[in-house]
């Protein structure tokens, strides 16, 4: 089949732009109905085009009510303490030279991938200023004045280059306390240009080593799953980089919201660099654990599209952000999605990976069926999963 080129293109801005939608939806089973006027605070926080920041910068003391979320889902789950709840941590020192300590590396990936599905990467080749250079550009850029950032306030989907404060796409939902400044590589290109100029040099240059460490990843993750060392990387499957840069502005009433709802990652590989002011949680066990910030870390995760690849051997796990009295807490996170060309293939569990012990645990479908389902059910998706169990069947 010949792929239309246009219709794939398309497709990818539809993959980049759902990360956007879906990264940190709400998953708030529990709100079916609010006793404000939900549609108006939605439209008149949107219309200010000044951001969760612009709140803040307004000098509010009690969070508006749109923020508010139910304290029994805050609470749902215990914070859990101690060692045992401690990320694993794939030291990359040594792995280019292959031999036994590549072993070793594939190795402990797979343990982190199959058991944690987080993991944080140290000696991965990122420079420390790097890191911070971009965080502190991403700070400079949140922070610009508010004409200087409204024309790029959008949530059109088709534009690669964007900010806007994440609002839930379902009536009812709560709002979170963030701004996000969004900036898609397709195919890993973006001409700089569309990049505001307070970041543009720090995001060019932090991408091309987002996408050697992705390169590398790719490689190691094939071989934790037993397949030819070049096997992801020939897929494409994480080809195109969806940066979400990440702004949660100081919050006076930290216990009643979150910076970001509980979710799961909806693409492949997230790969993530935070500041020093934390908040991030994983889901494990039934209990939050925080994952602290190390300094020159790169935070991993998977998402449910590297779940159903791996035909659930490797595990997209749920995550969340807590809000907090100091801010802003700045991060950064990188979305892997397909390039144009896998986005017009047919996608689901790998082929070498199902056998008669272990047989398909979803079915195939296009990409563009997956992001649909996302964009339709909106912030009370908590995963796709249910919805794509099945024989494994293509869907042309
Ligand atoms: C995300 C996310 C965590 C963070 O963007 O999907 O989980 O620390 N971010 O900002
Ligand atoms: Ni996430």
């Amino acid at each position: 089949m010949v792929v239309d080129l246009a219709v794939a293109g398309w497709m990818v801005v539809l993959l980049a732009a759902a990360v956007l939608l879906t990264h940190a939806s709400a998953t708030n089973p529990f709100i079916s109905n609010v006793d404000f006027d939900w549609v108006k605070e939605v439209k008149e926080f949107d219309e200010r085009k000044t951001g969760v920041k612009g709140l803040v910068d307004a000098g509010v003391k009690e969070i508006p009510r749109l923020f508010v979320h139910p304290q029994e889902v805050i609470d749902r789950y215990p914070t859990a303490k101690g060692a045992a709840v401690e990320l694993p941590v794939i030291d990359l020192i040594g792995v280019e030279s292959g031999g036994a300590r590549q072993r070793e590396v594939v190795e402990a990936i797979g343990k982190a991938a199959r058991e944690w599905g987080f993991f944080s990467i140290i000696n991965h080749g990122i420079p420390l200023e790097t890191m911070k250079a971009m965080l502190e550009s991403i700070k400079r850029f949140h922070e610009l004045p508010d004409e200087e950032k409204e024309s790029l306030y959008t949530y059109e989907r088709s534009k690669l280059v964007k900010w806007n404060s994440n609002l839930p796409a379902q009536k009812g939902d709560p709002a979170f306390g963030m701004d996000v400044l969004n900036v898609v590589y397709t195919n890993d290109h973006l001409d700089p240009n569309e990049i505001p100029s307070a970041c543009r040099k720090e995001t060019d240059e932090y991408v091309k080593y987002m996408i050697e460490v992705r390169e590398l990843m790719a490689e190691l993750f094939s071989e934790a799953l037993g397949l030819p060392s070049d096997y992801l990387s020939k897929m494409e499957c994480m080809k195109s980089q969806s940066i979400s840069c990440l702004y949660y502005p100081a919050c006076p009433e930290p216990h009643k919201t979150l910076g970001a709802p509980k979710h799961s990652d909806t693409t492949f590989l997230t790969l993530l660099i935070q500041d020093t002011l934390g908040g991030l949680q994983m889901l494990r066990d039934k209990q939050w654990v925080d994952i602290p910030p190390v300094p020159r870390a790169l935070i991993a995760n998977f998402g449910d599209l590297m779940q159903i690849l791996s035909n659930d051997e490797f595990i997209s796990v749920e995550h969340r952000v807590l809000s907090q009295l100091a801010g802003p807490r700045i991060s950064v996170a990188t979305f892997s999605t397909p390039s144009t060309r896998a986005a017009g293939k047919p996608f689901g569990p790998i082929k070498e990976l199902i056998t008669n012990e272990k047989p398909a645990v979803y079915r195939d479908f296009m990409f563009e069926e997956y992001f649909q389902y996302y964009k339709t059910k909106g912030a009370r998706v908590e995963s796709a999963f249910e919805d794509f169990i099945g024989s494994s069947c293509m869907i042309m």
